[in-house]
């Protein structure tokens, strides 16, 4: 039976995100966030549901600690609610807040489990939001002083610092398609938002910097595959313009200093541009440590006028989709390292997410998920195929560590692997997590 073999350095992990599993919405002093007045209003996510219990890990983390423990993960990517540390978003410091995190970090390095902290995981202060939220030029100022206080604080203890997750999310899926909150459906106002995300995130970089602080910090981005239909040039086009949404749109700013043409043209089309501040592109430009990449789902797609944004058809060849009706397709997970490497070279790569959604239930005390342990397989072969190719790959953090908060989906769709009964909140490890802790044990992957 063939095996692939992951390098010894490869650092293995699960991740999650503060609003997603903490609950203790109204405790110790946390104020608003967006995330809370998005659900509380109805008909934003399904079945009413919202964050203010969700997996009580804020009450439980030790007992999560201890399950990351036995699993044997090296590195635990988790996300600071910001509204815990900063309730009205600037200004007065909420001291309960940052104890919490403390003791969190404390307990997860006394396990000699490594954290890696995200920032910025889409719960804005609401008290910021009222203020124009990622609009406005301010609220990049008060992210890059929320992150100095958190460098600061936990400079030795957190090594590896993520400014942003999935600023596509943040601008286009809240402020364009208006799933996510604030809920917006102005794509103008997306774009902006686009360009503010990443000048918070080099604001932080500029701060990191500055106080000399150890470890590495990088942002992670959210990319997608779209595969030509044929070699038609409007169908590779369209596909390009799909993925550039992706990935030239957050990566070159960063990586190159300047926004991608065709997309500025594309964009112009649409009625939609840029206002850049001298300055912004150096600042967004700076080095960093490295890059967070978080893979789902991809697609075939052709050209076809007027087809959502880009002209681009995305086409249902039969792909197995998970349970949130996302395709399966570990073929682009592949491309899509290549292409990072590619197009931006050497940079050292985390795939800060991966993972997939099936609701298997709990029967007779266990959860027999079996097909997310072939997700997992298809897309860490892949993953193997990349490294061969030369993809500078650091670690691999699956999504997710436990059931949680799924947005605007509630809590109806599962991608933990570790179930969560949302009314007595007991955990229960599925198959997978069986599966992933002997993998780890392995350092290999077994293709039977
Ligand atoms: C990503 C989010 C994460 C989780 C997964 C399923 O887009 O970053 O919080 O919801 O999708």
């Amino acid at each position: 039976m063939p095996i692939i073999q992951f390098p010894h350095e490869m650092k293995w992990g699960a991740a999650t995100a503060a609003y997603q599993i903490e609950g203790a919405a109204h405790e110790d002093g946390r104020g608003q966030s967006i995330w809370d007045t998005f659900s509380h209003t109805p008909g934003h996510v399904k079945n009413g549901d919202n964050g203010d219990v969700a997996c009580d890990s804020y009450h439980r983390y030790e007992e999560d600690i201890e399950m990351m423990k036995d699993l044997g993960i090296e590195m635990y990517r988790f996300s600071v609610s910001w509204p815990r540390i900063f309730p009205d978003g600037t200004g007065e410091i909420n001291e309960e807040g940052l104890q919490f995190y403390h003791r969190f970090v404390d307990a997860l390095l006394a396990q000699g489990i490594e954290p890696m902290c995200t920032l910025y995981h889409w719960d804005l202060p609401q008290a910021l939001q009222d203020k124009g939220g990622w609009a406005s030029r301010e609220t990049t100022d008060a992210f890059a002083d929320y992150a100095e206080l958190m460098f600061q604080e936990f400079n030795g203890k957190i090594k590896h610092w993520i400014t942003i997750n999935e600023p596509w999310c943040v601008s286009f899926l809240s402020n364009f398609i208006g799933v996510h909150a604030p809920g917006n459906q102005d794509l103008q106002l997306a774009t902006t938002i686009s360009h503010h995300l990443l000048l918070a995130h080099g604001k932080a970089v500029t701060r990191f910097r500055e106080l000399e602080s150890t470890g590495e910090i990088g942002y992670a981005p959210n990319l997608e595959w779209n595969e030509p239909f044929s070699d038609k040039q409007e169908d590779i086009d369209a596909c390009n313009r799909g993925m550039g949404w992706f990935i030239e749109w957050f990566f070159d700013p960063v990586f190159k200093g300047s926004y991608p043409e065709f997309m500025l043209n594309w964009f112009e089309k649409k009625g939609v541009s840029l206002t850049l501040e001298e300055g912004d592109l150096k600042l967004i430009s700076q080095p960093i440590d490295f890059i967070g990449i978080n893979y789902y789902t991809g697609s075939v797609g052709r050209y076809k006028e007027n087809e959502e944004l880009f002209d681009l058809e995305k086409i249902d060849i039969g792909y197995n989709k998970t349970d949130i009706g996302w395709n399966v397709y570990p073929e682009g997970f592949y491309k899509v390292l290549c292409k990072v490497k590619d197009q931006y070279g050497d940079i050292p790569i985390y795939i800060t997410e991966n993972g997939a959604c099936y609701n298997d239930g709990v029967e007779y005390g266990e959860v027999h998920d079996q097909r997310r342990i072939e997700y997992l397989k298809q897309h860490l072969t892949s993953l193997s195929r990349s490294m061969e190719a030369g993809v500078n790959i650091k670690g691999y953090l699956t999504w997710s560590l436990l059931d949680n908060f799924e947005w605007a989906e509630g809590y109806e769709k599962r991608f933990g692997l570790v179930h969560v009964n949302f009314r007595t909140l007991e955990r229960t490890k599925k198959d997978s997590y069986y599966w992933y802790k002997q993998t780890i044990a392995n350092g290999w992957l077994e293709m039977k």
